[in-house]
């Protein structure tokens, strides 16, 4: 029983739609008696709206193209002024009617002049008999170009008196984008999320030629109830499916299971996908690195990068920590050298490693005045951030965190002292995230 039945267009067509668009059908079929036949004049515009990867943008491409509709598809976000999107439009419009590869591209400054060179364009006999379709995807950057825009294209129809059609496509809702000064209402249109019996769906259908469904199947089954309850967006789950894919069938390969022996494979792989979702799914390494990790059979490098995910300092805090950790572990002498503006290039001397083997890091964190720590703070950070917040309470909530020690501050004279209490390792995460790379600034790895 097919899921759509239309009279304007072939069978076979409508089916090879059905097949591309699984768990969609239901928009699908409501679009589908919007659009009507192709003469027929359609509502002016919708609005199609849902989270991220629900599908919208692929489901009107998919739509459009298998019935050969008139269309234009342009990406608000990349054409993000008023003027780029216009032309656009315009542009690709002109290749609907001509049929050139390269049209002479049309200059438009407004919207009075759009709807007139649309108006133009859509003069062709080809384009006459039946609905033109332009979508606008992540339409919500329509807010930020000039106020007619918006309004312009909810009512082209009117305006240029053709048959045209205007589909928006947002991540948000209708009441964020509707402009205040209101305009005429698109239909809404609702993409909700895909449920996990769909994602399911949905990936098994991208079963390599060399293996059954059934196998693929019971796979995502196993990827899906590992991420779903972390990840819910098809375009992620379906990059860490492919990634994962070679490990689950690595028993099968290597002969000593067979592809119904799901449960030897579960156990195989599920450890495997934990590790995945520490690592690749927090984005702290990249899945390159991290197919390179498990070729060269993964040891415990991993665990390095993601033990520190849990702690979230302010972006502030992170370099204070920074600036605290180089203060605690290169020797006040060589501050300059590293943090000097113009020093010109100073080398280590050969002479001077020889009788300075020990590192730093073998004896340990050293204690550090706060003028110093606020020295280095600044070196490393004056054209990044602008010092807002309260230092001296950030410096406090670090030492309550036992990331830092407050020293003999009964020492009226000198003032307090501190000590960086983390790790190397720690330090690297910390610095990954802001994109600093402490190694440079380290005495013991010069
Ligand atoms: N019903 C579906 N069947 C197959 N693939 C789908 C389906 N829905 C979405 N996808 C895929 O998921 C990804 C995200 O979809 P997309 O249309 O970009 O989402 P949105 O535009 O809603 O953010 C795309 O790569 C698309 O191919
Ligand atoms: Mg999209």
């Amino acid at each position: 029983m097919p899921a759509f039945k239309h009279l304007g267009y072939p069978e076979e067509v409508l089916l090879r739609l059905e097949g591309l668009v699984p768990c969609r059908e239901s928009q699908v079929s409501t679009l589908l008696l919007i659009f009507g036949e192709r003469q027929h004049f359609s509502f002016p515009s919708l609005f199609i709206y849902g989270h991220t990867s629900s599908g919208k943008t692929y489901v009107m491409q998919t739509l459009l193209k298998i019935l050969e509709l008139p269309y234009t598809f342009v990406n608000c976000n990349e054409y993000f002024t008023s003027r780029l999107l216009l032309e656009e439009v315009l542009r690709q419009l002109q290749c609907l009617s001509s049929r050139e590869e390269d049209p002479a591209p049309a200059s438009c400054d407004t919207f009075n002049d759009f709807a007139r060179l649309f108006k133009q364009g859509m003069m062709t006999p080809s384009l006459q008999d039946q609905t033109v379709y332009i979508v606008l995807d992540k339409a919500e950057q329509l807010r930020e170009m000039e106020a007619n825009i918006l309004p312009g294209f909810l009512r082209l129809n009117e305006l240029t008196d053709q048959n045209v059609t205007v589909i928006l496509l947002s991540d948000i809702v209708w009441e964020l984008l509707r402009p205040n000064t209101g305009c005429l209402e698109p239909m809404p249109l609702y993409f909700p999320d895909y449920s996990i019996g769909h994602l399911q769906k949905i990936l098994s259908h991208d079963h390599p030629p060399e293996y059954s469904y059934d196998f693929y199947a019971a796979y995502i089954n196993i990827l899906l109830g590992v991420f779903y309850p972390v990840c819910r967006d098809l375009k992620e789950l379906r990059h860490l499916a492919v990634l994962n894919f070679s490990k689950y069938c690595e028993p099968v390969i290597q002969g000593k299971a067979t592809e119904r022996d799901t449960r030897r494979l579960w156990k195989n792989i599920e450890p495997h996908l934990k590790k995945a979702m520490q690592t690749v799914y927090l984005r702290e390494i990249s899945s390159s690195q991290w197919e390179q990790l498990q070729e060269d059979g993964d040891s415990g490098q991993l665990k390095g990068l993601s033990a520190h995910a849990h702690v979230e300092l302010p972006y502030y805090s992170k370099f204070l920590l920074i600036a605290a950790y180089l203060a605690s572990y290169n020797p006040a002498r060589t501050d300059k050298r590293f943090f000097l503006k113009h020093r010109g290039t100073i080398k280590k001397k050969k002479n001077q490693k020889k009788h300075e083997k020990t590192s730093n890091h073998l004896l340990g964190p050293k204690t550090f005045p706060l003028d110093r720590l606020l020295a280095i703070l600044h070196s490393i950070i004056d054209y990044r951030v602008a010092p807002t917040a309260n230092i001296f309470s950030q410096i406090t909530s670090l030492v309550t965190l036992q990331l830092l020690t407050l020293v003999g501050h009964d020492d009226l004279l000198t003032g307090p002292r501190y000590k960086c209490n983390v790790s190397l390792d720690f330090i690297r995460s910390i610095s990954r995230t802001v994109n600093f790379d402490i190694i440079k600034y380290l005495y013991d790895f010069l």
